[in-house]
């Protein structure tokens, strides 16, 4: 990422030698901010930056509900941020949270919305009766990013999903599933059994993700039927449920495209992406992040 940015956040926790290393060896012209929500990882941060000469921002993760990482009670974000402004080597930016327990339908959002409003002013208030106000309150996620607007304190919002979309965002309703640009291509390699079709892609290139937050079945919907799901895999093999009433109908050797249920695992599961416009390759995208 330092190669195509120079202002870089790591939201997850800096914990272990090996990743600090990583982090304080980034070029010198990027601005690096790290979340962390102890005073081990904070620490062992402000060491590392010190013994470096860098100087690396703070955001004090908070939990607002998902209940994952981050500082669940007011006095220890609070308490954190003081210990933030005060070490050496680092720089405290402000706070972040990721709202990844709202996942309701976006048109039945409101409720969680106004809760996640109401108890990050309550967080803010009580960092500016500190004199510890954040410059910066981090959050956001795909689910909720068009209403992003209406929780008031946000400054910056992190969607990740929404690059490409997948089944999910789009059966919550936080995109059409005409937006979704992921598709794993795939062949189908057996009809043999009645009602079904096999093709070429189980788990090993789909991610064994279920819908999270939506109704529905299976791990994944033809680009073109979005009534055919994948409603069983094992490593190589997805099933295709075929269509009652002489609907699709596939042969040995077609080839179809397959919108995952959650497109994070599915990139991850491949060493490259062929960029396509009007069916023709235009570009060829290495994942080089994949862990
Ligand atoms: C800390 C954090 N921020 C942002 C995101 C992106 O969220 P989404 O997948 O909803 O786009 C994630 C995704 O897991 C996350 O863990």
């Amino acid at each position: 990422m330092a190669t195509v940015a120079n202002d870089i956040l790591i939201a997850y926790p800096p914990v272990g030698d090996h990743r600090l290393r990583r982090i304080v060896a980034l070029p010198e012209h990027v601005r690096v901010t790290v979340g962390l929500d102890s005073s081990e990882a904070l620490d062992a941060l402000s060491g590392a930056a010190s013994r470096a000469g860098r100087t690396i921002g703070v955001y004090v993760e908070m939990d607002v509900g998902m209940h994952r990482v981050g500082l669940p009670d007011v006095d220890d974000i609070v308490e954190l941020a003081r210990r933030a402004s005060d070490a050496p080597g680092v720089h405290y930016r402000g706070v972040m949270f990721y709202p990844g327990h709202i996942r309701e339908h976006v048109s039945q959002q409101t409720p969680a919305l106004a809760r996640l409003r109401a108890d990050l002013r309550e967080r803010i208030d009580a960092l500016a009766a500190a004199r510890l106000a954040p410059q910066v309150v981090s959050g956001g996620s795909t689910p909720t990013a068009f209403a992003s607007h209406s929780v008031d304190s946000m400054t910056e919002m992190r969607p990740g999903t929404y690059i490409f979309s997948d089944r999910t965002t789009a059966e919550i309703g936080a995109a059409r599933m005409e937006d979704c640009a992921f598709t794993v291509l795939a062949t189908v390699v057996s009809t043999a059994v009645p009602g079904q079709a096999v093709v070429d892609a189980g788990s090993k290139a789909l991610g064994r993700e279920p819908l999270r937050g939506a109704a529905g079945e299976g791990f994944g919907v033809l680009l073109t039927a979005h009534d055919v799901t994948v409603h069983a895999m094992s490593e190589e093999h997805g099933l295709l449920r075929l269509p009652g009433n002489g609907g699709w109908r596939p042969r040995v050797g077609d080839t179809v495209r397959i919108i995952p249920n959650h497109v994070c695992y599915s990139v991850n599961l491949h060493p490259v992406l062929w960029a396509v416009s009007d069916s023709t390759i235009v570009d060829r995208w290495e994942v080089a992040g994949r862990p």
